[in-house]
């Protein structure tokens, strides 16, 4: 799967995003590397705190269905009802959550508006001297 047609992903799930508070749609997909897509989007909550970002939806929907082994993941966001207009980066809580499962120095995290406008990143680029699994196992 290319890049241009996980951004495409990406932008279908937030056409499913749950947002009536901040009015921020954010979409992701996530590219197994045996070549399955796992879509999310965020999904708030009236209290605030239980809301979700769409990183760990997409995450947590595939490894709730036991995938552990990640290539890359796609994120789009921005005003809802408007087609995004700039990178939505992932927050630090995604990028520490994507760090559990993904290699620092493999996984790709590619952000964009559209198929015509991917900006690709190493996790190790987003997430410099991170903490992971290696410290406690
Ligand atoms: N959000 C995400 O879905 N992913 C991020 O990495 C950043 C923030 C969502 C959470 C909330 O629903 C909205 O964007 C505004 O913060």
């Amino acid at each position: 799967m290319t890049d241009e047609e996980l951004l495409d992903l990406a932008l279908e799930a937030r056409d499913h995003s749950y947002s009536p508070y901040s009015n921020f749609a954010v979409g992701a997909a996530l590219l197994t590397k045996d070549g399955k897509v796992y879509q999310g989007c965020n999904i708030e909550n009236a209290a605030f705190g239980p809301t979700i970002c769409a990183e760990r939806v997409a995450l947590f929907k595939a490894v709730s269905e036991d995938q552990r082994d990640f290539e890359k993941i796609a994120i789009v966001g921005g005003p809802a009802g408007k087609a995004p207009t700039e990178d939505a980066p992932p927050c630090g809580v995604c990028r520490q959550v994507l760090r559990e499962f993904c290699n620092p120095d493999e996984f790709r995290i590619l952000l964009g508006t559209s198929k015509e406008d991917v900006h690709a990143y190493l996790l190790k680029e987003l997430l410099p001297e991170s903490f992971g699994p290696s410290y406690l196992l």
